[in-house]
């Protein structure tokens, strides 16, 4: 499974390409000649992988642009910095735009290549675990905006996204349980065969990062040989993950329906995200995620509880099992905040309709389902 489509119908509008190193990159750049490259600054001073990226780039002849990519300045004001920079290059209509980078570099990057000169051409090679799985597939761009995450922005697809985990060895372990958030929300959605076979890895993993580093050993030399040693295993499961996200999307591109899926667990965490920075705590988007996953799952339990036809599919035994899963992979559990206070922020949800929210409630691992609830239902039967 080197090659993953995304198709709308019979086309194929996208693909994904798995290799083992970046050294692939320039394979993926045959054939277009005005290639114009955009990377995070931070994975050019610490990724021991951008030098040789830097390498296939220079011999390419493809200039490049370094960007900050926090969400701070994940704004309209950054993705007229590329603008004004493909101007300055004289990129033309026939442009490739390859971002490096992780969620927010290929967003702003995607969304500037959309909008520059009508829309050009533009590819990913995303190089964090969160954006392999997830963002960098299916493409959604865009930029947050006044107090909104992403609330502009286009669905577009890139020409391709390049996936390889060579580039994970240099990302803290902090971040990589970012992506493990997001690869576990993709098989619970439907592929429960991987999903034990992502929690026994990502367990394995965490038991032998956590015990060298206790033991005294280097976090940032342990964990790069914890991803050389796992990396055909990490690699494997990224592809599934990138498969099942792919099958989605070909399915349901501009989330009509069945794409709402991937939401299970944040319409709580992007509360989550609100209140922390209100509050300034510090939690990571995969953070937010497996602790939405977690409240989305007692939801589930106590909806049971309520309503007949839920019971029905539900499997009672589900939020146990994500709570002892999600904790042996290195994942929070439990949000610091409150209902009541979570509540009228989720009233917000950008996604909200009439009053109320789909919520996507897990039944069981590999069945998630859509049910419309309002805000206040959820709140009181997490009461
Ligand atoms: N990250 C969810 C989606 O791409 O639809």
């Amino acid at each position: 499974m080197n090659r993953i489509e995304i198709y709308s119908g019979d086309e194929v509008i996208s693909h994904i390409q798995i290799g083992q190193d970046v050294s692939g990159i320039e394979d993926m750049l045959r054939g277009y000649d005005h290639v114009y490259a955009v990377m995070d600054k931070e994975v050019a001073l610490n990724c021991p992988a951008a030098a040789e990226i830097a390498d296939i780039l220079n011999r390419a002849g493809v200039p490049g642009m370094l960007v900050r990519a926090d969400e701070s300045v994940k704004t309209m004001d950054t993705v007229m910095d590329i603008c004004s920079w493909l101007l300055e290059q004289g990129a033309d209509r026939d442009a490739l735009v390859l971002a490096i980078g992780g969620g927010i570099t290929s967003d702003m990057t995607g969304f500037a290549a959309s909008i520059y000169k009508r829309g050009v051409r533009f590819a990913y090679v995303p190089t964090t675990l969160l954006s392999q799985v997830d963002a960098a597939i299916g493409g959604k761009t865009g930029v947050n905006f006044e107090k909104y995450k992403n609330i502009l922005g286009v669905i577009r697809q890139p020409e391709f996204t390049y996936l390889c985990p060579q580039v994970l060895v240099s990302l803290p372990f902090r971040d990589f349980l970012s992506g493990v958030a997001e690869m576990l929300k993709t098989f619970i959605i439907e592929d429960n065969e991987n999903y034990y076979d992502a929690v026994g890895l990502l367990s394995d993993m965490n038991i032998r990062y956590c015990t060298a580093v206790a033991e005294g050993g280097d976090e940032a030399d342990v964990w790069q040989e914890c991803v050389e040693e796992y990396s055909d295993e990490l690699l494997k499961l990224i592809g599934e993950a990138a498969k099942v996200k792919a099958g989605v999307v070909s399915r349901d591109q501009f989330e009509g329906g069945e794409r709402r899926k991937l939401n299970l667990g944040h319409t709580f965490a992007h509360a989550i995200e609100t209140l922390a920075q209100y509050r300034s705590c510090d939690i990571t988007h995969g953070e937010a995620v497996a602790m939405g996953i977690i409240l989305a799952a007692e939801l589930s339990e106590k909806l049971a509880a309520a309503d007949p036809q839920w019971m029905q599919v539900c499997d009672f035994d589900l939020h146990q099992r994500l709570v002892d899963d999600f904790l042996s992979v290195g994942l929070p559990i439990n949000c610091p905040f409150k209902m009541e206070d979570l509540a009228p922020l989720m009233k917000k949800d950008k996604k909200a309709e009439g009053g109320k929210i789909h919520f996507v409630l897990p039944a069981a691992v590999g069945d998630v389902r859509m049910v419309d609830m309002t805000v206040e239902k959820v709140a009181s039967l997490m009461a």
